[in-house]
């Protein structure tokens, strides 16, 4: 493993805060260099110093997409936190189908949507709640963009294949025989049904101009990773493409308590459920 001083540290922590909103504390050294010394060494470099270097003068962008992919962490599972999924399936599905009957048209983002199991699992409810009710030409109604700043997350996401381990983590036998084909070791997720969520590449220190509105937002357990000002600028961010009404999800460890007075607080037993006013 490649060391870094005290200086590279300071260095490197400033380019990832930049590059991806990533803040890391004083004393995270191990956490560079145990996640960037192998990107070091192959692109040649003998220090952190020069290899900073290289990441600032890169002109393609791909270095810094490497250091992003290597330092973000992608950690997901299938229906993660069962309170916040028993909200999502008694009262957000259906809603989402009633005003997708009602207006034609209903929108949601997963934020931070990793290798897709959570876009994934929420399509797998809409699909059971719109079957149920005999209404299942209303899937095509609702739109489900996933987007994440890692492209090896995205790709993963996009082939929607997952392995055994993926699969042992959250995922019922029931959704897995009515879901999924299984080839070898691999688990395909059903190849029509996937193309109802589009994936893309997106920073959410962007502007979120371009995106469009939503009625739902999951942006769950990436606001962990970034400082108080960006997590205020986020969920100011968040609050300006919600319909009022909409509903912003966070994971479970993750509050607006502080950062934003354009939510009301809601609980659905466990869960806490972010009302845009
Ligand atoms: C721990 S995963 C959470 C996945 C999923 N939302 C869940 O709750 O299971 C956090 C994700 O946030 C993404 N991420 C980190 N910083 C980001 C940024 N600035 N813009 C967009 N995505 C980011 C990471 O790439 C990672 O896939």
């Amino acid at each position: 493993m490649i060391k870094i001083t005290e200086p590279e540290y300071r260095l490197m922590k400033k380019y990832i805060e930049q590059n991806c909103g990533i803040h890391l504390e004083d004393g995270k050294e191990y956490l560079i260099e145990s996640r960037l010394s192998d990107l070091v060494a192959e692109t040649q470099c003998n220090s952190f110093q020069e290899f900073h270097l290289k990441a600032r003068t890169d002109s393609n962008g791909k270095l810094r997409e490497r250091i992003i992919d290597a330092m973000t962490t992608n950690e997901t599972l299938w229906f993660r936190d069962e309170s916040a999924w028993a909200y999502l399936k008694e009262v957000a599905v259906p809603s989402l189908l009633d005003k997708a009957g009602r207006a034609g048209r209903a929108r949601v983002w997963s934020a931070a949507a990793s290798t897709g199991q959570e876009a994934y699992s929420l399509l797998m409810l809409i699909a059971d709640e719109a079957k149920k009710r005999g209404t299942p030409s209303l899937l095509d109604k609702i739109e489900i963009l996933g987007t994440d700043i890692s492209s090896s997350a995205l790709f993963l996401a996009i082939s929607a294949r997952y392995d055994s381990i993926a699969m042992g983590r959250g995922m019922s036998e029931d959704k897995r025989q009515k879901y999924f084909t299984q080839n070898g070791n691999i688990w395909v997720f059903d190849q029509e049904l996937k193309k109802k969520v589009h994936f893309k590449r997106f920073n959410l220190q962007s502007s979120f101009a371009a995106i469009g509105v939503f009625d739902l937002v999951m942006c769950r357990y990436v606001s962990i990773y970034f400082s108080t000002d960006f997590k205020r600028e986020l969920f100011e961010k968040i609050a300006g493409v919600l319909t009022p009404g909409g509903v912003l999800l966070l994971g479970a460890s993750e509050s607006l308590r502080d950062l934003s007075d354009k939510f009301e607080v809601f609980y659905h037993n466990k869960a806490v459920i972010n009302i845009k006013k």
